[in-house]
């Protein structure tokens, strides 16, 4: 499986050509990978300025739609619209926008209509904080069943799990997870994931890592962490940073 490089740049940056040129610069270095895939995820109105340089190796991703697709309904983007303007990935469940509202309900929603468009889904889950009796546990259980909820097994060939635990991303965190607490966490999503598909299914799903990854730390995450690749924000708005991280995933066996 190629590794996945994901770069959420979240409301950055604040015009379009800067957007370009960051975009053309990530894209020269994941042109040349054999073995890394690199998705970058703007705000919704960069998607298909960037959409029409992306290539097989570098994609483009929005980071959030709406689960209908017309009517009124005030500042949402639906799943066509997206896909239209380039984009075939989308990014559900950001925790920045579970704390907006989204629900493990709301997201379900949004991740089968974003199927329905042929739109693969990054699904983003984390705990805001931990606790001895492993109460956090069944809340990632609960993300992951709940958000995939009655959605074919076959369609999630075209899923993507991110694992981002709240406390290790933005600013304000303390420090990144480690790599082995999330391989811990990475086999314990894949056990959830084979009850709701099958293990085969479970195997098949990328599981990632996400919360305050930088040039730094990645390597760790991608080799001891086993993970299959990395969500990554703050460091994803660095072209020399993110570039870094790509050649590392490269690297890496
Ligand atoms: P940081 O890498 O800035 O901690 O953000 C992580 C994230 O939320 C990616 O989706």
């Amino acid at each position: 499986m190629k590794k996945l490089l994901i770069g959420n740049w979240k409301l950055n940056p604040t015009d379009e050509a800067t957007a370009k040129k960051l975009f053309s610069g990530i894209k020269t270095k994941a042109s040349r990978l054999r073995k890394v895939k690199t998705i970058i995820c703007p705000p919704s109105v960069y998607v298909s300025a960037l959409a029409k340089g992306a290539t097989s190796k570098c994609a483009v991703g929005a980071q959030d739609l709406f689960w209908e697709v017309k009517g009124a309904f005030t500042g949402q983007v639906s799943a066509p619209m997206i896909k239209r303007l380039g984009a075939d990935y989308v990014i559900v469940g950001h925790s920045e926008m579970r704390a907006q509202g989204d629900t493990n309900e709301t997201i379900n929603k949004k991740i089968k209509k974003a199927f329905e468009y042929r739109l693969q889904v990054i699904l983003c889950i984390g705990e805001s904080e931990r606790d001895h009796d492993g109460h956090y546990l069944e809340f990632l259980q609960n993300e992951l069943k709940e958000g995939l909820y009655k959605i074919p097994k076959k369609l999630l060939r075209n899923l993507i799990v991110a694992y981002e635990p709240i406390w290790a991303i933005g600013a304000k965190a303390k420090a990144a997870s480690t790599p082995q607490d999330f391989l811990e966490k990475s086999i314990f999503i894949r056990k959830v994931l084979s009850h709701i598909a099958d293990k085969d299914t479970a195997m098949k799903i990328p599981v990632l890592y996400g919360g305050s990854v930088n040039e730094k730390n990645a390597e760790g995450f991608l080799t001891e962490g086993k993970a299959d690749g990395l969500l990554v924000g703050r460091a994803s708005l660095s072209k020399d940073s993110f570039n870094e991280m790509l050649g590392i995933a490269e690297r890496v066996k």
